[in-house]
């Protein structure tokens, strides 16, 4: 084959996910695997959303609704915004790849932090786009790091908040005064996939914050349906951002993104608080627990404003991780980011959450770690 591949192409490297538990059984030769790394529900999915999509089954040979109309109505009335002002996506990560589309031309440059979630550098490449990486500060994003590298080519700015892999939140004060510092013709995509799992003294008021951009930049806030509502599975995620930006975005999406048993999933899930309610009580005490035990054993937790957490296990993440595997727990090592004795585990049910500890303190005793 002689077909020619350009070089911002060749040059990107996969998105690694994190491990099914249906590879590790066949690679492993382990049972009853349980998965802590990508920071999924543990609970499940609502069981209205599971009851709506069994409703639905009988129009597959129909087209979705290419509008979202009654999804794009429960969120607006959710979170206080008008319809116009909503986009939704096959997941948060569609919307990346729309803002994108949408206002990177080549030799533009959008700035990340480093780590942070892994798709927002890998579309830009795709998009032939520069992409200007700062290295996190003690575990946040530098804001002043940023400011100073914004330049009259840059077009997005993306903070995950919290960010992905630290689980830190940015000081709403800070934010709200970076915001007024970058310039008019930039856009900052604030990242809200673990919104709901906040504090209440972290969050910030996105209304305003999407409402109020005359003489400073526009603000988009993107959210999903894969972790606090349980349905990562079915891809389904939204945007939260100006009627002008979002005419932008509606110009570079496929008609029908958004699949019909995804629109009626997520519908029914912004109804059930009940199953809502039950994953932020599960992932508070869950938590609040897993650190005290992990202290326990002689390890270091890491504060978290999210469903995951960082752990410091005195010792290579990476030996410990492959271990961990052996016994049928899957976590992320986090030595990639350059956190070298660092891992990241997703909350998990009682009985994962157990299984966790046991085999960490086991892993940790065969490595002579602690
Ligand atoms: C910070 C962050 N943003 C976006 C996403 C993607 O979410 P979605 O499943 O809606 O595409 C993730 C997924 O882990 C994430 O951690």
């Amino acid at each position: 084959m002689k077909a020619r591949v350009p070089d911002n192409i060749k040059s990107i490297v996969p998105y690694p996910p994190g491990k099914p538990i249906e590879e590790l059984e066949r690679e492993y030769g382990v049972k009853n695997s349980i998965k802590l790394a990508s920071n999924e529900n543990a609970w499940g999915s609502s069981p209205k959303a599971i009851e709506a999509i069994r409703q639905s089954l009988n129009n597959l040979h129909r087209y979705p609704d290419g509008s979202n109309y009654y999804l794009v109505q429960a969120i607006a009335e959710k979170d206080g915004f008008s319809p116009d002002e909503v986009i939704v996506g096959n997941g948060s990560d569609e919307i990346i790849e729309f803002l994108v589309k949408a206002y990177v031309e080549s030799g533009d440059e959008v700035i990340t932090s480093h780590p942070s979630f892994l798709m927002y550098q890998k579309v830009v490449q795709v998009r032939g786009g520069v992409n200007r990486v700062l290295p996190l500060k003690g575990m946040h994003h530098d804001l002043d790091g940023i400011l100073a590298t914004v330049t009259d080519r840059t077009r997005l700015i993306f903070l995950d908040n919290p960010n992905n892999p630290t689980a830190t939140a940015i000081e709403p004060a800070k934010l709200y005064s970076f915001l007024s510092d970058v310039p008019e013709s930039v856009i900052v995509v604030l990242d809200q996939a673990y919104v709901d799992f906040m504090d209440y003294d972290k969050q910030v008021d996105v209304y305003s914050l999407v409402k109020n951009s005359k003489d400073r930049c526009g603000v988009v806030a993107l959210r999903t349906f894969s972790k606090a509502y349980g349905l990562a599975g079915i891809r389904v995620g939204y945007g939260l951002m100006s009627a002008e930006v979002a005419g932008h975005l509606h110009r570079v999406r496929q008609p029908f993104n958004v699949n019909q048993l995804a629109q009626v999933a997520a519908i029914a899930a912004i109804k059930d608080t009940e199953f809502h309610e039950k994953t932020l009580r599960g992932v508070r005490e869950g938590k609040a627990w897993l650190q005290k035990e992990v202290e326990k054993i002689g390890c270091a937790s890491y504060p978290s404003q999210t469903n995951f957490f960082l752990i410091d296990v005195k010792g290579d993440a990476t030996a410990l991780h492959e271990a961990m595997l052996h016994k049928g727990v899957i976590i992320r090592s986090m030595k990639a980011y350059g956190y070298t004795n660092v891992i990241r585990v997703t909350v998990g049910t009682t009985e994962e959450n157990d299984r966790f500890v046991h085999t960490l303190n086991d892993c940790l005793q065969e490595l002579g770690y602690v």
